[in-house]
C-alpha cells in the first residue's frame, strides 16, 4: 500500500512510522520541516521523507505527484498547542485549514482516500456545561457521538476555540467534497493520545507550553510545583499512542469499513480530571525514580488566564462513545492510565532526566 503522510514527523507522524515501516508491505512518502522524532527511519528505502511544509507552491508539485501515486493521504499536519489557540490564533487557523485545503483539493481531484486528523474539540463544550449542576448524570448530554452530537464552541472573543473551529470547518469541506465530488474519506478525532516522543520539554528542545502531560514532566524533573489551570477540574480520557495507531492501521487494512466516516479514537475508561493526572503522575515518577518524595510533590492552582493568556476558555468534559470503532474496526482500546503513564514517563525520565544526570 502507498500511503502519504503530511506531518510524519510529529508524535502521531513518528509512532505511525515506527508500525507501518515494520510492514513490508507499506511505501510511504512523507512532508514534515522536522525530523527529530523520526531519524531512525530516514535511511528506510520504503520511505521518501520531505524535509518541508507540504503547503508550499514547490512542495505542492511535489504532493499532488504523490497524491495522484498513492492509494491514501493521511493529514496529520496542524498547529494543536492548546498554549497557541489564544496567543496565536490567526497561524493555529491557517495549519488546520487553509494549508490543508490545497490537499483536500487533490485527493478530490484523483479521488484519493483521505484520512484526516481532526480533533475531539470539534465538539466544543457539552451541553451537560450549560445546564444546572447534576446533568452529567444524563449521557445524552455529555457523551460524544460521532453522527449525532452537537459541536458547540464559544464566543469569537475567546480565541481557544480557533483550533476547533479551523478542524471543524476542515471537516466539513471534506464531507462537502466527499457529498459533490465523491472524495473518499475517513475523520479521525483522536480524545488525548499520550505516549513516548509526545511532546517538547520547555527550554530543552523546545519553547512556549506544551501539552498537559509534558508539562507536568518538565515540572516533576526541574523540581517545580505542578500547575493546574484553575484547579484542574477539567476531565479527559487518556488512550495509548500505541492503541490509538493500531486504530489507524485497522482503518487502513479496512477501507471497506474505515471509509466516509467519522471514528472517535479515544479510551472512555480511562477518564481523568487534570488534578488526578497531576497526583496519579507524581506518585507514578516516583516509583520510576525510587524516590518516595515525589509523592508529596507540590501541586499548585493557576488561573487560566494567567497560565494560557485571556481568551482561554476549557472544554469541560470529553467522554468519547467509541462503539463505531468498535464495530466498524474491531477496536477497543485496553491500556490503563497507569500503565500508559508508567510506560510514557519512564521514556521521559530517560531522555531528558537521566542523561543530565549522567
Ligand atoms: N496527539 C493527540 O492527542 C491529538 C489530539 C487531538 C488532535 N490531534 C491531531 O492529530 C494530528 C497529529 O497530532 P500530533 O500530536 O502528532 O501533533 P504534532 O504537533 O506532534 O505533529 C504535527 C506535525 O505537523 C507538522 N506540520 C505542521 N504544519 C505542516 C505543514 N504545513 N506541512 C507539513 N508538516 C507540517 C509539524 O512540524 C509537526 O511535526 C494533528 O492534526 C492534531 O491536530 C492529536
Amino acid at each position: 500500500m502507498r500511503v502519504v503522510i503530511l506531518g510524519c514527523g510529529g508524535f502521531v507522524g513518528s509512532h505511525l512510522l515506527d508500525n507501518l515501516l515494520g510492514d513490508e508491505s507499506y511505501l510511504i512518502e512523507g512532508w514534515d520541516p522536522e525530523d527529530r522524532k523520526i531519524r531512525g527511519h530516514l535511511d528506510n528505502p520504503r520511505f521518501t521523507f520531505h524535509r518541508s511544509v507540504a503547503n508550499s507552491p514547490e512542495a505542492l508539485v511535489e504532493v499532488e505527484r504523490a497524491v495522484r501515486e498513492c492509494d491514501v493521504v493521511i493529514n496529520l499536519a496542524a498547529i494543536c498547542n492548546p498554549s497557541d489557540y489564544n496567543t496565536r490564533p490567526v497561524s493555529v487557523i491557517h495549519a488546520s485549514l487553509f494549508d490543508v485545503y490545497p490537499v483536500i483539493q487533490l485527493c478530490a481531484k484523483y479521488r484519493r482516500w483521505l484520512v484526516s486528523f481532526s480533533t475531539s474539540e470539534v465538539y466544543g463544550r457539552t451541553l451537560a456545561s450549560y445546564l444546572p449542576a447534576g446533568t452529567y448524570d444524563d449521557p445524552d448530554l455529555y457523551e460524544l457521538r460521532e453522527d449525532e452530537t452537537p459541536l458547540v464552541m464559544g464566543p469569537i472573543q475567546n480565541q481557544r476555540w480557533s483550533y476547533a473551529c479551523a478542524k471543524q470547518m476542515a471537516e466539513r469541506l471534506v464531507y462537502a467534497h466527499h457529498a459533490e465530488d465523491g472524495l473518499p474519506f475517513t475523520i479521525v478525532r483522536p480524545l488525548n493520545f499520550f505516549g513516548p516522543r509526545m511532546d517538547y520539554i520547555p527550554s530543552r528542545d523546545g519553547d512556549g507550553v506544551p501539552r498537559v502531560l509534558a508539562c507536568f514532566m518538565a515540572a516533576l524533573m526541574s523540581g517545580q510545583p505542578l500547575q493546574l489551570v484553575d484547579g484542574g477540574q477539567a476531565r479527559r480520557t487518556i488512550v495509548s499512542i500505541h492503541e490509538a495507531v493500531d486504530a489507524i492501521r485497522r482503518m487502513l487494512e479496512r477501507p471497506a469499513a474505515a471509509q466516509n466516516q467519522a471514528f472517535n479514537i479515544g479510551n472512555p475508561h480511562n477518564e481523568v480530571t487534570m488534578a488526578e493526572l497531576a497526583d496519579l503522575m507524581r506518585r507514578t515518577y516516583a516509583k520510576i525514580t525510587g524516590d518516595r518524595r515525589f509523592d508529596d510533590h507540590p501541586i499548585v492552582t493557576v488561573p487560566a488566564e494567567r497560565f494560557y493568556g485571556p481568551g482561554y476558555e476549557d472544554c469541560d468534559r470529553r467522554m468519547p462513545d467509541i462503539g463505531k470503532a468498535q464495530r466498524l474496526l474491531g477496536w477497543t482500546p485496553t491500556m490503563t492510565l497507569p500503565e500508559i503513564l508508567l510506560e510514557t514517563m519512564r521514556a521521559y525520565h530517560e531522555a531528558y532526566a537521566v542523561p543530565e544526570a549522567v
